[in-house]
């Protein structure tokens, strides 16, 4: 610790991964041990939180529990930090993808707060993973877009990326809007037989994956009732699940007896 920090706390943004509370990285988990203060998210597994001598603060934007508003919540950590305490901002996968990591950090910063990234485990690749579903693979796919279809009032199109047959398209925040992206995909000359795959709570012990095609996602979805965190996989790499699925969720439920199976 320099001797700026001993007069100064510090703020460390931290990625939890997604699910499973061991998908954290070992940095990530010394961050949580050395930590007076930790605000998290409402995708963090609490499980992760047990035993902290920490102050815990939840800050999530879901349920019926209390949240701050983002502008209160950035200067929450820049007052925490003035008091000299070491305090760590947890997020869910990876706190720069869609995870509102710039929206603090530049707060933090502009006030001089010394602080540090430490990345985490995302969703958007881990949660394929965990359905035995490469974003890539040799011939088949190379490359993959990562886009949020997160539905708001001043959103009518997604930045979708033209299709190409060697491109897997990763959409989070996806299960408000199906109709929405299913539309504008079949519009942008997606082949309509192109497999899909929505994974509900990957890498927990209730994950869910729907394996459908583009043009039937809508029923699909609507007809499986899939809920939140889901994300959704198009492109021919999702036909490898057949051969690649591993991951059981039942096994891991039956390893943690307060997790609950569907
Ligand atoms: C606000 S974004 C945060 C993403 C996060 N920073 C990351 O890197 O994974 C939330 C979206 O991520 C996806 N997501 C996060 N965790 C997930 C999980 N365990 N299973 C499936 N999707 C998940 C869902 O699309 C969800 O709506």
């Amino acid at each position: 610790m320099s001797t700026e920090d001993a007069v100064t706390g510090r703020v460390v943004f931290v990625g939890a991964g997604p699910g499973d509370p061991d998908l954290i990285t070992v940095r990530g988990l010394r961050e949580l041990q050395q930590a007076q203060v930790i605000l998290y998210d409402n995708l963090i597994d609490e499980s992760l939180l047990e035993g902290l001598a920490a102050e815990q603060i939840y800050v999530g934007k879901e349920g019926d529990r209390h949240s701050l508003p983002q502008a209160e919540l950035s200067q929450r950590l820049v007052e925490l930090a003035k008091q000299g305490k070491r305090v760590v901002r947890l997020k869910g996968g990876d706190p720069s993808v869609f995870g509102r990591l710039a929206q603090e950090a530049l707060v933090v910063a502009e006030q001089g707060i010394p602080f540090e990234i430490v990345p985490g485990v995302t969703s958007c690749v881990a949660g394929p993973a965990y359905a035995g579903i490469p974003v890539t693979h040799r011939g088949v796919a190379d490359h993959f877009s990562v886009v949020t279809v997160h539905q708001s009032s001043d959103t009518t199109v997604f930045s979708i990326p033209p299709y190409n047959a060697k491109n897997t398209v990763v959409l989070m925040m996806s299960l408000g809007s199906v109709d929405a992206w299913q539309k504008q995909m079949l519009e942008m000359k997606y082949p309509a037989k192109l497999p899909v795959a929505l994974i509900t709570r990957a890498a927990s012990a209730t994950q869910r994956v729907l394996v459908t095609c583009l043009d039937e996602v809508d029923r699909a979805v609507a007809e499986a009732s899939l809920e939140s965190p889901t994300l959704a996989v198009v492109g021919k790499v999702v036909a490898l699940r057949e051969k690649l699925s591993w991951f059981d969720p039942a096994l891991m439920a039956s390893l943690d007896p307060e997790a609950t199976t569907e």
